[in-house]
């Protein structure tokens, strides 16, 4: 038996390849070509500092899913990871974050000014990425890329108006990560797959299976800053608590819980790792903790449909079903 191709049709085998062989070489020569300015210190930081790299796995997925070799989307990868970084750098000074990846943020190791310039230019080094391509795919790609970027911003803005809200329903918390977080994993397959020369509809398809695994990937996000172990997190667990973020845990304990427990929950005396500790408990008491994995349950199997219209072998058709299980399987 040929060991070799038999192992490299598994999903880790891929994933690996697609790191060692495209993902991780581009990213080397892209820093390796930033200038020496101090600007790009805090560049070349946070994107050497970790990172799951999900975005431009995927957009090397979508490729390879319609047919093209993923190594044609390997600029369109870089630019979705240079843009998620982006975001990451300006996200942390909004939400006040000590810890990135197991590491000080960037407005600490610095200071918020070098976060927001240097996040300023990993979003124009995102469009000098995609120009790479001719003129017949960028065109598509920047409608895409365009179009999720504001998506995502617009999500930002709603997710720091909610933190001063206290009736925020399941409904605009669940419009809030569609934007903030979903969109960005959809439209990365998508991009992917304009590389390929995919038919529009099927784009859609791919598209519309990363939005729903993203709707699980943010809930996951959510109840891991709450009961993440931090040794694995990576991120200041407690930290959406301590910021009222208005997540599916903090919503579904408001509307089960009573007078008491919402003026306590309301209570501006409540503070550091008292306020964590309240929460977290009042959080299991009234069932949010399952309630969540019900509706991480939900999305898998929404993004399972729509994989399910995607023109796409099998083998890749079960890449996809292992990435989105993936998604609300992580500890960090
Ligand atoms: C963090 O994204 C921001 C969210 C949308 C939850 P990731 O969990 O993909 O972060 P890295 O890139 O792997 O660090
Ligand atoms: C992040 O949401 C969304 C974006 C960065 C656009 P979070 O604020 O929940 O992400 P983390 O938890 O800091 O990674
Ligand atoms: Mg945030
Ligand atoms: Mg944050
Ligand atoms: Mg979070």
């Amino acid at each position: 038996m040929n060991h070799n191709s038999t192992t490299l049709t598994t999903f880790q085998e891929k994933l690996i390849h697609y790191r060692k062989v495209i993902f991780d070489p581009a990213l080397e020569k892209y820093l390796r070509d930033q200038g020496a300015s101090s600007l790009y210190d805090p560049i070349r930081y946070l994107m050497n500092i970790g990172g799951k790299r999900l975005r431009p796995l995927l957009a090397l997925a979508g490729a390879e899913a319609f047919g093209e070799s993923p190594k044609k989307a390997a600029d369109a990868a870089l630019a979705v990871e240079v843009f998620h970084n982006f975001t990451l750098m300006h996200d942390d000074i909004m939400d006040h974050a000590p810890l990135r990846r197991g590491q000080q943020t960037v407005h600490e190791k610095w200071d918020a000014n070098a976060a927001i310039l240097s996040g300023d230019t990993m979003l124009v080094q995102s469009y000098e990425l995609l120009a790479k391509y001719s003129a017949e795919k960028l065109l598509p790609l920047i409608k895409v890329f365009n179009q999720t970027a504001i998506e995502v911003c617009e999500g930002q803005q709603m997710d720091m108006n909610f933190e001063t809200r206290e009736d925020v329903a399941l409904e605009e918390y669940l419009e809030m990560i569609k934007l903030k977080t979903s969109v960005l994993l959809g439209g990365s397959l998508r991009m992917g797959a304009i590389v390929a020369g995919a038919e529009e509809t099927q784009q859609k398809h791919l598209q519309q299976f990363g939005i729903n695994a993203g709707l699980a990937f943010q809930l996951q996000d959510d109840y891991l800053d709450a009961f993440g172990d931090p040794e694995k997190f990576g991120k200041q667990v407690g930290g959406d608590i301590l910021a009222d973020k208005k997540t599916f845990l903090w919503i579904h304990t408001f509307q089960n819980s009573d007078h008491n427990q919402k003026a306590r929950m309301l209570d501006s005396d409540l503070k550091g790792e008292e306020k964590v500790a309240y929460f977290k408990e009042h959080f299991r008491d009234a069932g949010a903790d399952t309630a969540i994995r019900e509706k991480m349950e939900f999305y898998y199997q929404e993004a399972m449909d729509h994989l399910g219209a995607c023109e796409i072998q099998e083998g890749q058709r079960s890449f996809f079903e292992e990435f989105a299980r993936s998604l609300i399987e992580r500890a960090h």
